[in-house]
């Protein structure tokens, strides 16, 4: 198979080795300067000076004396829905809460119904921009949850749209089955055929990885999660949490306890929760959009990278909470509301969002990884977290060693 020598990269800068990366690993990036790299099927199979470079290839790329840095993986993304929220957005900006909203009827209730008349093929057309904004953003692997149904027959509706969107992108997808906020009647009818029929239903038709419970006061107990993530375990999928958006419940608590993969939001998490997350191995994942979207305080990315605890940061790109449709400025907006340090917020955008979907083989630089990388405009490795809103910071999107953006 062909080999590719990329060469003439001012910085390579990645983190190192597979898996959750804690404390002042999660500071710890490998800077290389002056760097070249090969890639042959897909995977990077050296990296180092150029005249250290002595196999065959077949051709050369000429990076042009500009940064590289492992592509992002946005670890939780809404991107299937249908209508809007701008009557929302404008009610909450004369002071009704996000709560009251969805308290009412509205909010996630309205995106249900207004998604319940978009047939699948206008679903998929209206998802597609939002995931090429996302790769244009650097996000080369993409979670995307269903939620927006709350029957058995329109979630698996979402996941197939989930589904069909794989062929219309480049990024990876990865598809999470969400049980976002119980129906407005019979939410134990609900809760009973999500365990005995949603979650065998969509295992049996391989429609997706993981499954994603709400915990919150208008979604669900603590309870009502236990049962419905412990079918999911038990069917095998991997489990993922949002929790302590607006009130500490339990949720983080849960979520460690069963072995999440991850647990999102934590804008309410405290001393508590963040003892809890360092016990465990269960990602913590920042979502600054939803703070700045929302004007709620952000979630404790200091205090909890100082714990020990992996954190991750992700978009949650959805119409309430985060219209946020750039994996970059998320992690940029890591190191203003939430407190890391620019390695760090490269760290949880990469090596940790990537462990939030259990995945080793991506969100680093190193033999045998996928050659999913980022060229940016400048030489120097940090101005991917420092840019705001200058969509060509991103010059370049790789995936498999293939240039897609
Ligand atoms: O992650 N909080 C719950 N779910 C989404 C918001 C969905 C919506 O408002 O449509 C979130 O913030
Ligand atoms: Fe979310």
């Amino acid at each position: 198979m062909s080999i590719t020598l990329f060469t003439n990269c001012a910085e390579l800068a990645t983190p190192l080795g597979g898996g959750l990366h804690r404390g002042a690993l999660q500071g710890l990036l490998h800077l290389l300067p002056e760097a070249s790299f090969a890639v042959q099927d897909g995977r990077l199979i050296w990296i180092g000076a150029l005249r250290d470079w002595n196999g065959d290839h077949d051709r050369v790329v000429d990076l042009g004396g500009r940064a590289v840095i492992p592509a992002f993986v946005d670890s939780h993304t809404h991107a299937v829905w249908g209508g809007h929220r701008l009557d929302d957005f404008e009610a909450r900006s004369q002071g009704k809460t996000y709560e009251e909203i969805l308290a009412a009827g509205g909010g996630i209730y309205q995106t249900v119904r207004q998604t319940a008349v978009a047939s699948e093929e206008t679903l998929a057309a209206l998802a597609k921009p939002r995931l090429a904004a996302l790769l244009r953003s650097g996000a080369a692997t993409i979670e995307v949850k269903s939620g927006y149904g709350l029957t058995t027959e329109a979630e698996m509706r979402l996941l197939r749209v989930i589904a069909r969107l794989q062929d219309e992108t480049p990024a990876a997808l990865f598809p999470t089955l969400l049980i976002h906020v119980p129906p407005e009647e019979g939410r134990e009818a609900y809760v009973q055929e999500v365990v005995e029929h949603l979650i065998p239903t969509v295992v049996r038709e391989g429609l997706a990885h993981f499954v994603d419970v709400f915990i919150e006061r208008e979604a669900f107990t603590v309870e009502e999660a236990r049962r419905i993530l412990e079918a999911a375990k038990a069917h095998g999928l991997g489990l993922k949490v949002h929790a302590d958006q607006f009130h500490a419940l339990g949720g983080v608590e849960l979520a460690v306890e069963l072995g999440a993969l991850s647990v999102d939001h934590l804008e309410a998490s405290g001393e508590a929760q963040i003892e809890a997350l360092a016990r465990g191995r269960t990602v913590a994942t920042l979502l600054p959009g939803v703070s700045l979207h929302l004007g709620v305080p952000p979630a404790p990315g200091r205090r909890l990278v100082d714990a020990n605890v992996p954190v991750a940061v992700a978009t949650d790109l959805n119409p309430g909470s985060s219209p946020l449709f750039s994996m970059q400025m998320a992690a940029a907006l890591a190191v203003r509301l939430n407190g890391l340090t620019p390695a760090e917020a490269l760290t949880a955008a990469t090596v940790n969002a990537a462990a939030a979907l259990g995945l080793r083989d991506r969100g680093r630089l190193e033999e045998a990884c996928r050659a999913d990388f980022l060229v940016l405009a400048s030489a120097d490795w940090r101005d991917a977290l420092y840019t705001l809103g200058a969509p060509d910071v991103i010059a370049q999107v790789w995936i498999g060693g293939e240039l897609v953006e």
